[in-house]
């Protein structure tokens, strides 16, 4: 060691970002510590073009990654040399994105005589509870994001077993399209739970989706499509109190679709792994806490503890990467330089393909 710290973990671990609009860098030891967990997001890069584009999106993580890593080590005092091992988002995600991160990761690893860890940024969402709190395989996740909707059944590093998904669009996609329509700004989601905060759940009768369909899949494509035919029927633009109504009636409505699902698999997850005790959530709509508070008292009901890592742990961070990395190094599981980034990398590959 180094630095001026003393030595009391085991693993040290970088962990880059890059596979959507956030470029992120941390450093995780295996004591559950964050050094440092610095997130650069490019919303305003973006905001122009309401919504995420991807070249821009590639452009800006070249433009920022080395420096953010260079001043998570500065201001850690921590050396390349400290490191146990180096993990990269490898995929899923905006190909282009995902390569600079990769690319980035296998650099520094190459340089520094480091072992290389390809992460799966799924799995950074689903480990996430296993970081902030001390809690054991398996758990139920529901893990909700921008390009996903996926209720999993984590039964260790790297296995999962999918008992839901969406059959159209994911949950967060679903927020910023809703936000969109009702003319607030990109990213949707924190916008949508704003606006509702005032507004009358009651006010605009919207489907809850697949409700009283045996499973777990998810569908949001007829709820924004409802959503649309009311901003249709209002004067437009939609004055702050239908902006208000009518985002509260969509966080009502989704909340009450993932309740009845999450149910459904609740009772799937007792059956299958009765030894399972908690319900987690992660991905940036796990910062909703309409839904927190909704999952969190249907969990008790169903006699599981609920647990949701704090907001910055839920939307995309460099620690959950690090932290996958840990539990991978940990367990050998390192991958070679050649570790080819991906657009797509499902958690669970035996799952049905509901889409090609
Ligand atoms: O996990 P994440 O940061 O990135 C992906 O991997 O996709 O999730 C981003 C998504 C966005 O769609 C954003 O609108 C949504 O999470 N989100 C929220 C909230 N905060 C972020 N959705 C609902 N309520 C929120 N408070
Ligand atoms: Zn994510």
């Amino acid at each position: 060691m180094t630095t001026k710290f003393e030595r009391d973990f085991v693993v040290l671990v970088l962990g880059i970002e890059t596979s959507c609009d956030e470029t992120a860098a941390a450093i995780v030891d295996d004591q559950r510590r964050i050094w440092v967990d610095r997130v650069l997001s490019q919303t305003e890069d973006h905001k122009p073009f309401g919504g995420v584009v991807p070249e821009i999106a590639a452009r800006s993580h070249l433009d920022h990654i080395d420096r953010l890593i260079a001043e998570a080590l500065a201001q850690t005092g921590l050396k390349l040399d400290d490191l146990d091992a180096i993990a990269a988002t490898c995929g899923p995600g905006l190909i282009g994105g995902v390569m600079v991160g990769a690319t980035m990761g296998k650099a520094i690893a190459l340089a520094a005589k480091k072992p290389f860890v390809a992460v799966n940024h799924l799995e950074g969402h689903a480990l996430t509870p296993r970081l902030t709190h001390d809690i054991d395989f398996p758990y139920l996740l529901l893990l909700a994001s921008g390009g996903h909707a996926q209720i999993l059944a984590v039964l260790g590093v790297g296995q999962y077993r999918r008992l839901g998904t969406t059959i159209d669009d994911a949950m967060g996609e679903a927020f910023d399209k809703v936000a969109k329509m009702a003319g607030l700004g990109h990213p949707g989601g924190p916008q949508v739970e704003r606006a509702a905060q005032t507004g009358d759940p009651a006010r605009f009768a919207l489907p809850r989706p697949l409700k009283g369909r045996p499973g777990c899949d998810f569908s949001f494509s007829g709820l924004k499509n409802a959503v649309r035919l009311v901003v249709e029927s209002l004067p437009r633009p939609l004055s702050p109190q239908d902006q208000a109504d009518l985002c509260a009636s969509f966080q009502q409505a989704v909340t009450d679709s993932v309740a009845e699902r999450t149910t459904n698999a609740i009772v799937q997850f007792k059956q299958h792994w009765p030894v399972g005790t908690h319900l987690v959530v992660a991905g940036g709509v796990a910062a909703n806490a309409k839904l927190r508070d909704t999952l969190s008292l249907l969990s008790h009901r169903h006699g599981l503890s609920f647990l949701a890592p704090p907001l910055s742990l839920c939307t995309d961070n460099g620690a959950m990467i690090a932290w996958a990395g840990i539990e991978r190094f940990r367990l050998g599981l390192t991958d070679g330089l050649d570790f080819a980034p991906r657009p797509r990398w499902p958690l669970d590959p035996d799952a049905t393909q509901i889409r090609p």
